[in-house]
């Protein structure tokens, strides 16, 4: 299989990445467009949802990435696996959502992932970093009571801010007693989850839930 080679990191403030992804016809993309759906935010090369997708063939799957070869080449390859539950989109999460979700059955939006985001290290790039204050209402629009969000870094400051943007919303509740959970409650590792643990470096992980 050919690897296609991407940049590492793009600016998602940068002018070529404000026009908001369009609407999706989800009868288009899935066999059964009213299955619950899995939405996975910075999906990078969709292995994870791969996976995913074969295992749980009774929820859609669908995969946000703002580096379109790499959306290009995921969609090719489940074409190839002949997968009806499962599609990856080019767009910046931060401003295609809205766009995105509103034409969904409400109820639909079951789980969301948000596993190793870019972590921008520097304060003064902490806008480009995915999971903003924006994102936390507006997933909080779509999802159903009862949904959940998985959060998942190897990076503690930023699992750190993204937990506590998830915690301080009432909308979300957080699961478990533990600061971190323990384990994924998710049968398939990311890429970079893999990377991460074989190095032997911790994982930190947080479990929210819709009220
Ligand atoms: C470090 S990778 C993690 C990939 C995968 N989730 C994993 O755990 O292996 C983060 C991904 O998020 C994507 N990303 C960053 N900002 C984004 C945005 N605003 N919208 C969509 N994707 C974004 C990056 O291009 C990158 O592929």
């Amino acid at each position: 299989m050919a690897v296609v080679r991407v940049r590492q990191h793009v600016n998602p403030l940068a002018n070529k990445y404000q026009t908001p992804a369009d609407p999706l016809e989800w009868e288009k993309i899935y066999l059964q467009p009213n299955q619950p759906l899995h939405l996975d935010i910075g999906c990078a090369r969709g292995q994870f949802l791969l996976k995913m997708a074969q295992i749980e063939p009774d929820w859609n799957f669908l995969g946000l990435e703002i580096r379109e070869p790499l959306v290009v080449e995921a969609n090719k390859l489940r074409s190839e696996l002949g997968l009806t539950n499962l599609h990856y989109l080019f767009c910046n999460v931060n401003n295609s959502l809205n766009s995105l979700l509103s034409s969904l059955t409400p109820g639909t939006l079951q789980r969301v992932t948000i596993q190793f985001p870019d972590p921008w290290f520097k304060n003064r790039h902490a806008k480009r970093r995915v999971v903003q204050p924006e994102l936390v209402v507006e997933l909080a629009n779509y999802l159903a009571v009862g949904g959940t969000v998985f959060l998942q870094s190897d990076q503690e400051f930023i699992a750190v801010e993204m937990r506590d943007r998830f915690r301080e919303n009432p909308a979300y509740q957080k699961l478990g007693a533990e600061e971190w959970l323990a384990e994924n409650p998710l049968p398939i590792p990311t890429e970079r989850e893999i990377g991460t643990m074989k190095k032997g470096e911790p994982v930190y992980r947080a479990l929210f839930v819709k009220r």
